[in-house]
């Protein structure tokens, strides 16, 4: 579905992504992990074509979506017509709104379109967010707040979502809970790419993954496969 073909990126004259493939099918979990600076986060920008200067400019290959290029596409078809939305790394949510509010603001392309639908579907996959709907946004702990800014993200009804380090900063137990929600939103359809510092939980819920390095992908295969190789376990999973 999804195709990325030898892809170069650049921020200014420096070059991010320096040939990078991949694909993702309908309905796959599919992990990007990689150390700190490796080309996660710009592999995404460039999948969601944001505008420069946070934004890298692709300088060779291609991005397909059902064979068609994406490259020449706005950032704004690509949440509309091609349903794909990123869930940003530090989750950009409004502190000082109400979750309810953030969850109505993520809807606002849709004018007077009826919202209770995803909203009763997200309160009900994120049963916190329903108990807090009217607290203000920045007094909710770090794990609430990145199920807010998951939540924001199916409020525009995507099919692929696209999530920047979910992990992050989250302890544990609320990590697990987060990618335990990701599996179940994968089963009831929906395509998800990840990119994680934390390979070994990425890799225990994906069904493939890639590695990134220094702008390469330097492994790929079956979640499972990855998580034995030697290579991979010395290097990314703490031995
Ligand atoms: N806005 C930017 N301007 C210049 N260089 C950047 C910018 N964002 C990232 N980079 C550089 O691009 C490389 C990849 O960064 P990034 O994609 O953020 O890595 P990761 O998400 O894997 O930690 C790094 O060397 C980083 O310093
Ligand atoms: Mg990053």
């Amino acid at each position: 579905m999804l195709r990325v073909s030898n892809l170069k990126a650049a921020y200014g004259k420096i070059e991010a992504l320096h040939g990078v493939s991949f694909h993702v099918e309908k309905g796959e979990i599919v992990t990007l992990i990689g150390a700190n600076g490796a080309g996660k986060s710009t592999t995404l920008k460039a999948l969601m074509r944001l505008v420069p200067p946070e934004s890298p400019s692709v300088t060779a290959g291609d991005i397909t979506f059902n064979g068609v290029s994406i490259l020449g596409m706005d950032a704004h078809r690509i949440v509309s017509d091609l349903k794909m939305t990123l869930v940003p790394e530090g989750r950009h949510i409004f502190g000082n709104l109400t979750v309810l509010e953030n969850l109505q603001l993520a809807a606002w392309t849709r004018k007077n379109e009826n919202i209770d639908r995803e909203i009763h579907y997200i309160f009900d996959m994120f049963p916190r967010l329903a108990e807090r709907a009217r607290q203000r946004s920045d007094t909710l702990s770090g794990g609430e707040q990145q199920m807010l800014a998951v939540g924001r993200a199916l409020m525009t009804r995507c099919s692929v979502l696209l999530l920047d380090e979910p992990s992050m900063g989250l302890a544990p137990l609320v990590m697990y809970d987060m990618f335990r929600t990701l599996k179940r939103l994968n089963a009831e359809g929906l395509t998800v790419i990840v990119v994680e510092q934390n390979a070994r939980l990425a890799l225990q819920v994906a069904d493939r993954g890639y590695v990134l390095d220094t702008g390469e992908i330097i492994a790929e295969g079956p979640a499972e496969d990855l998580l034995r190789k030697p290579e991979i376990k010395a290097a990314y999973l703490g031995g």
